[in-house]
């Protein structure tokens, strides 16, 4: 007799798609069969049912590169995403110059706990990485289960240096950590923006003129090589082009330890988005920017082929007023306009609808992309599949509803959503974590705090050998092409 029963649902796996009943005793899956019993049951008819959702890339109660505060905290910020059907989610600490690491895991650890209604765990910015940073807090960051560190190349008060950046990924390397950057060339970007603003092209449209594809994929090569270099495994964020894409899968086809992430709003919305009447197109504005309509489809194809191993939100949310887009005033230029957007309840209908409804991608590729990939890269060992032993994170799909998105519906503390009026086919109806019902049947259920911290592993880096440079190995002489032991 199990505390909890999902009966008569079509379970979905990064795996498999099968008929099946889930017990779950004590917040685990204890049992996959037929005809289990359960002190409790959850009707699954007509329902897929899911890993529950691991959204790994948004800004939730964090402070921008620019100092604004995102309009979500832990409460709001894990409810919208559990009705997206998310059961976990990886929020960024965000170290600001002057900080310590360990002050500001204590401050993140007081915005989510006893907040949050799903579990959640960090991934560190590092903005700073001073000696003591480095040698002492980062080792220390990482026994507390903070197992990924990332790291900014543009935005002038979070930028680091190549210098700095190989100084993370080493101590990243020696702990089993992932670096994650926000790789876009910061000077392209402050060059471009200095010659607009000062022809007067200040309007919203023109911050994707500022950051040209270009600007990502000399970035993108650059943080490659340093992680080469170091020997280092790295996670490319929000790739938004064709050329940074195919860097990516380049660098897995050598088999250097790259990994890499795209967001939904570079396959659902283009740079028109930002060519909205007035200022409307700030709604419409994060880093890198939006593209065109052959970047959608590159990028697609990269999701199909496998060069994406998460596929995120980017959830980073300023209203549309004073407190958010409007905090420079109703006319401020696109470089003063906060970057970043709303969608980590939208995440996954919208892939769902996009992907899998429209035959683009399986539902084993869902599930990967929803949850596994993410559990398995970010060392989230109990989570991301629905296998004996696994925490009960579940997300019932109902596969055939269709709703218009509209801003009233999200249950983030947002004034809009980009995606206002799109048709989305697939909903989540419940969502479980760790065996707890979050949402049912369209309803919160959960109480704020219910969620958990959960302490990250190391990265599971099977299958990437990664190449250690002749620089850097004392049995080469670091390369320098003397026998050992030779006179040197
Ligand atoms: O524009 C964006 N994506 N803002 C959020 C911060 C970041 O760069 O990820
Ligand atoms: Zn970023
Ligand atoms: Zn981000």
């Amino acid at each position: 007799m199990h505390d909890l029963v999902i009966t008569g649902g079509t379970i979905v796996t990064a795996a498999d798609t099968y008929r099946g009943d889930i017990g779950i005793t004590d917040g685990k899956i204890a049992a996959l069969g037929l005809g289990l019993e359960g002190r409790d049951t959850i009707d699954a008819t007509d329902r897929l049912v899911l890993p529950g959702g691991i959204e790994a890339h948004c800004h939730i109660a964090q402070e921008s590169a620019t100092g604004g505060m995102t309009s979500d905290d832990y409460r709001s910020g894990s409810i919208s995403a559990a009705f997206g059907g998310n059961s976990c989610f990886v929020p960024f600490a965000a170290q600001h110059r002057g900080m310590g690491v360990t002050e500001t895991l204590d401050l993140y650890d007081s915005r989510a706990t006893g907040a949050s209604v799903i579990d959640w765990g960090y991934h560190l910015i590092v903005a700073d990485p001073t000696e003591k940073v480095l040698t002492e807090e980062l080792p220390l960051a990482f026994q507390r289960g903070v197992t990924s560190f990332k790291v900014f190349m543009t935005y002038d008060l979070m930028k680091i240096d190549d210098r700095q950046f190989l100084d993370i990924l080493t101590v990243a390397r020696e702990h089993g950590a992932l670096t994650m950057v926000h790789a876009e060339n910061s000077g392209m970007i402050a060059w471009m923006t200095k010659r607009l603003v000062d022809a007067g092209h200040v309007q919203p449209r023109y911050h994707a003129v500022s950051h040209p594809a270009l600007a990502e994929s000399e970035a993108v090569n650059r943080a490659i090589s340093l992680a080469k270099l170091a020997d280092a495994a790295l996670l490319i964020v929000h790739v938004s082009t064709p050329e940074g894409a195919k860097l990516v899968s380049d660098a897995r086809m050598e088999g250097a330890k790259i990994f890499g992430e795209t967001c939904a709003q570079y396959l659902f919305l283009t740079r028109d988005d930002l060519d909205r009447p007035g200022m409307e197109g700030a709604k419409f504005m994060c880093s890198p920017p939006l593209r065109d309509t052959a970047t959608q489809d590159a990028l697609w194809r990269h999701l199909q082929a496998g060069t994406f191993s998460v596929f995120s939100s980017d959830h980073a949310p300023y209203r549309y007023d004073e407190t958010g887009k409007l905090a420079n005033g109703p006319e401020a230029r696109f470089n003063q306009i906060a970057n970043g957007m709303p969608g980590i309840g939208l995440r996954l209908p919208l892939l769902f609808s996009e992907g899998v409804n429209k035959g683009r991608i399986t539902l084993q590729q869902f599930a990967a992309l929803s949850a596994s990939n993410a559990a398995r890269l970010y060392g989230l060992t109990e989570k991301g599949s629905i296998a004996i032993g696994m925490d009960a994170d579940i997300a019932l799909w109902d596969p055939n509803e269709t709703r218009t998105v509209t801003a009233e519906d999200q249950h983030d503390n947002m004034d809009y959503t980009p995606f206002e009026g799109w048709s989305v086919t697939g909903w989540p109806t419940t969502v479980l974590t760790r065996g707890k019902r979050i949402v049912e049947n369209g309803e919160l259920v959960a109480k704020p705090g219910q969620g958990r911290y959960v302490a990250r592993a190391r990265i599971d880096l099977t299958g990437y050998p990664g190449h250690r440079a002749p620089e850097l190995d004392p049995a080469t002489n670091f390369g320098a092409n003397i026998a050992p032991g030779a006179a040197k």
